[in-house]
């Protein structure tokens, strides 16, 4: 798939290695140019590169043949009654789900990967973690779980009945051994990259890989709220870098990444990013609406994101006054004292 982006104000193609200018043009031509070379289709076809269906997911996986996707990634609904769900029975919600998610792996290819991005379900107060009931859905499809990541953020309801959630989970699960999963792309600097082995027939050479290491499987990213560079007006997206991760470690260029649950079209803009062909079904319009405009930018390179590997905020490292309490006065006040930091002792 023929990517192009906009650099200081130029149109570069990715068909010429050399970075090559195309031609300066206006901003609008600019635009209009990308959008000539990559369009949105309504309707999936293999030759197509990005698909936004209007409609239920199982209409759209019925026109896509066995094995055509290698990365399905999705944020269900929850069943918690948000506006664009009506709550069900969890056993409704359940058969629900296992359609779907048998749908999706038949049209699954046998190098694939298919991640569901959960939380809980609450009932009355009490929660049931969605993975946990999924689970024995792909298990009885055959599939193999590699991992279960955690994805902890630092903003979300506060409970007074129980602690606030601040974690959510992706269960990773592939259809057989012989899955992609491209680990170089996506690994993160190193804790000690300057430590060296002390002994043995590497004594003296450096310990860690240089490319850094693997991220883990708990992942520290912030979600979408309402100062976050991505907010639309959907209730729920997941940020774009979590699945910038995703597709680099589990599809190759040019292969095709679905979401069956598109929302605001995160999953397709994280695939356009990094060359892949994105597909996805919704069904509310205005969400459609958003998730069009957010690919037409992203086609532009214009979409602003939070970089992938941006350290989360830390207010204490940035200054900010609105750590200290206002109520807190005293030096020996205890508050005060939470809030210092942790110095060692040095002897001279
Ligand atoms: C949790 S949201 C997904 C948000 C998305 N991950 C994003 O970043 O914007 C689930 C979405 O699925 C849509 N939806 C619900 N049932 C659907 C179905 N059967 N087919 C397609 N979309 C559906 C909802 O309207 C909602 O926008």
């Amino acid at each position: 798939m023929a990517r192009y982006s906009i650099y200081d104000g130029f149109v570069r193609s990715p068909l010429y290695n050399d970075n090559r200018v195309l031609i300066a043009m206006s901003f609008s031509d600019r635009l209009a140019s990308m959008f000539q070379k990559i369009s949105i289709s309504k309707n999936f076809t293999p030759a197509d590169s990005v698909v936004v269906f209007q409609g239920n997911c199982l209409d759209l996986l019925k026109t896509i043949p066995d094995g055509a996707l290698q990365l399905i990634v999705t944020s269900p609904p929850y069943n918690i009654g948000k506006e664009y769900e009506k709550k069900l029975n969890l056993k409704k919600y359940l058969e629900q789900q296992a359609e779907v998610i048998a749908a999706c792996v038949r049209a699954l290819s046998n190098q694939g990967s298919i991640c569901w991005q959960v939380g809980n379900y609450v009932d009355d107060g009490a929660i049931v973690p969605i993975d946990t009931v999924l689970y024995p859905v792909f298990h009885d499809l055959g599939l193999k779980m590699r991992n279960r990541i955690i994805w902890h953020f630092e903003h979300g309801l506060h409970c007074s009945r129980r602690l606030s959630g601040r974690y959510e989970t992706i269960i990773w699960f592939t259809k057989t051994k012989d899955y992609i999963f491209n680990l170089d792309p996506i690994r993160v600097p190193q804790k000690y990259p300057g430590k060296k082995y002390f002994k043995g027939p590497k004594a003296g050479q450096y310990s860690c890989n240089p490319l850094g290491k693997n991220p883990g499987d708990l992942w520290i990213i912030p979600n979408v709220k309402s100062n976050h560079i991505e907010k639309t007006e959907h209730p729920c997206q997941f940020p774009v870098e979590l699945i910038e991760r995703l597709v680099l470690s589990l599809s190759n260029e040019d292969d095709w990444v679905f979401d069956p649950f598109l929302g605001a079209g995160t999953s397709i803009v994280a695939a356009i990013r990094h060359n892949r062909r994105g597909a996805g079904a919704e069904t509310v319009p205005k969400y459609v609406d958003i998730a069009m405009n957010r690919i037409q930018q992203e086609i532009a390179g214009v979409l602003k994101t939070r970089p992938m590997g941006r350290p989360v905020y830390d207010p204490e490292a940035a200054g900010n006054n609105l750590r200290i309490a206002p109520w807190v006065k005293q030096k020996n006040d205890a508050q005060l004292q939470l809030l210092e930091k942790h110095t060692e002792y040095a002897i001279k």
